[in-house]
């Protein structure tokens, strides 16, 4: 028995290890998904199996109620609440480890256990608090601006030696359960100040490295309780996390202590002058030139997600494309609010893979685009970025839509985007405004062509 038991998980290691690898690309992502889904279901059962429980029924019940306020979760919720969801979640993951790291305090024995311990209730906890505070700062239900104050890195370097101070002590005195309590007190209070200081605009990053932590908090509880497979999958976790963590910085030219620690958002207001002047075009105008364009490119951001644009978008494409021009999408790696939230709503709308072209494939054809169309995009196309060495975003790596031809931005005003700053694309001589909804001005186009 023993032996199937660790064969089940060799097995669900293999199809997490499958199902990661097919994650990597929109075509096979939903596969990837069901075999990690089917990895996960032989690890539980083998697990079920490998820890000889003794009582079902409390197991079946947690089965049912947690599969429950899943499933409904996942159907209710809207695509631009994904991201809160996640950390939501998320946050679950860490309080598990945290529990599970408590209860293994009953059978354990030796330092090594007891150290796993610690770790698997430390960053569990930090990794619950932390995450439902990113949850309230990207639902609104927290202020997402960046929470600073004096000595702030101070009284955050004495949590972490409080929490080593009393994990050490918990180690030598684990008979006195009153330095475990302190590790759970400070690891969550630590979690909270930890995400604190961090905007609204950089959740998604965090969410990321709390993922990570959750994979190392499940790691460690793998260890205190002996159990192969949570710590195949804690590592997988872990390391994926923290690759993801690393891309989004990447996309955004920033180092993760510029992320975690320097309170980005925090009122960063620019004063460079623009020059230029915003060119305002009718739905019917746009029309006319789009008629005529046979290479388009589409560039969609945050707004589409809001204006949940992208069936338009595909009718649109069709038409586009019927009218004899070619159409590519430009999806930049942290356009919208999540990873991958571009590709998501686009396959949504069955618009095919291989029309999304990553910003370095897309850039360099960017010159030969005749109408780049950017939907609810600003941030990610800021040429700012380029040209504006004060700017608080230089340096990031953004999609050129001011080479093509002719630049159509359809958004509703000339508020900024996430990062709160101006964009010079507005501005330039070969771009035109198309106020409005992004659905309704699509429809219009459309409409036009009808
Ligand atoms: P943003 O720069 O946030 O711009 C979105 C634009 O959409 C806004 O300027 C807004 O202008 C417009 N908009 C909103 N609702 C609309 C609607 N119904 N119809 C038309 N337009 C609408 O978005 P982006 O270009 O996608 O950039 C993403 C930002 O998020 C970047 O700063 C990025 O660094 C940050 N970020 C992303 C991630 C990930 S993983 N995606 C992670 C961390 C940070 P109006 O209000 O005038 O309409």
């Amino acid at each position: 028995m023993d032996n199937l038991i660790q064969f089940a998980y060799v097995v669900s290691g293999a199809l997490f290890i499958l199902g990661l690898k097919q994650l990597g690309s929109p075509a096979t992502a939903r596969r990837g998904n069901f075999i990690s889904a089917t990895g996960m279901l032989v690890a539980v059962v083998a697990a079920l199996l490998d820890q000889g429980i003794v009582e079902y029924q409390w197991i079946l019940g947690g089965f049912v109620v947690g599969g429950l306020i899943g499933a409904t979760a996942a159907r209710l919720v809207a695509m631009t609440s994904m991201p809160e969801m996640v950390a939501l979640f998320n946050g679950f993951g860490g309080m598990a480890s945290l529990l599970v790291g408590a209860a293994a305090l009953s059978t354990a024995t030796g330092t090594f256990t007891l150290v796993t311990i610690v770790l698997s209730i430390l960053i569990g906890g930090l990794t619950f608090t932390g995450s439902l505070i990113a949850y309230g700062k990207l639902s609104e239900k927290l202020s997402s601006a960046p929470v600073m104050f004096r000595g702030q890195q101070i009284v955050n370097s004495l949590l972490v030696l409080g929490i080593v101070a009393s994990g050490v002590m918990f180690c030598l005195e684990p008979a006195n359960p009153q330095w475990l309590y302190l590790v759970i007190g400070l690891s969550l209070l630590f979690g909270i100040m930890a995400v604190i200081p961090i905007g609204g605009a950089d959740m998604p990053v965090v969410i990321s490295l709390l993922n990570s932590y959750s994979g190392l908090a499940a790691c460690a509880a793998g260890f205190a309780v002996n159990n192969n497979i949570l710590i195949v999958a804690g590592s997988l976790v872990g390391a994926s996390g923290i690759i993801l963590t690393q891309i989004m910085c990447k996309a955004m030219n920033r180092s993760l202590s510029n992320v975690l620690f320097s309170g980005f958002g925090s009122g960063v207001t620019e004063t460079t002058e623009i020059e230029g002047e915003i060119k305002p075009i009718s739905v019917e105008d746009a029309y006319y030139v789009l008629e005529a364009a046979t290479n388009v490119a589409i560039i969609p951001g945050y707004g589409m997600a809001v204006a949940q644009a992208q069936h338009v978008v595909k009718e649109l494409t069709e038409i586009l494309e019927k009218n004899g021009a070619e159409v590519n999408f430009g999806i930049h790696p942290v356009a919208g609010r999540m990873p991958g939230h571009m590709n998501v709503l686009l396959a949504e709308a069955d618009v095919p893979y291989d029309q999304l072209l990553e910003m370095d494939d897309i850039n360099p054809r960017m010159e030969n685009v005749d109408v780049a169309i950017v939907i609810g995009a600003n941030d990610v196309v800021n040429p700012a970025a380029r040209e504006v060495e004060s700017s608080p975003i230089y340096g990031m790596p953004v999609i050129n839509v001011d080479s093509a031809r002719t630049v159509f931005v359809l958004k509703r005003s000339m508020a900024s985007g996430f990062a709160g700053i101006e964009n010079p694309l507005f501005y330039k001589d070969n771009t035109r405004m198309l106020f409005g909804d992004a659905k309704e001005s699509i429809g219009g186009l459309i409409r036009e062509f009808g």
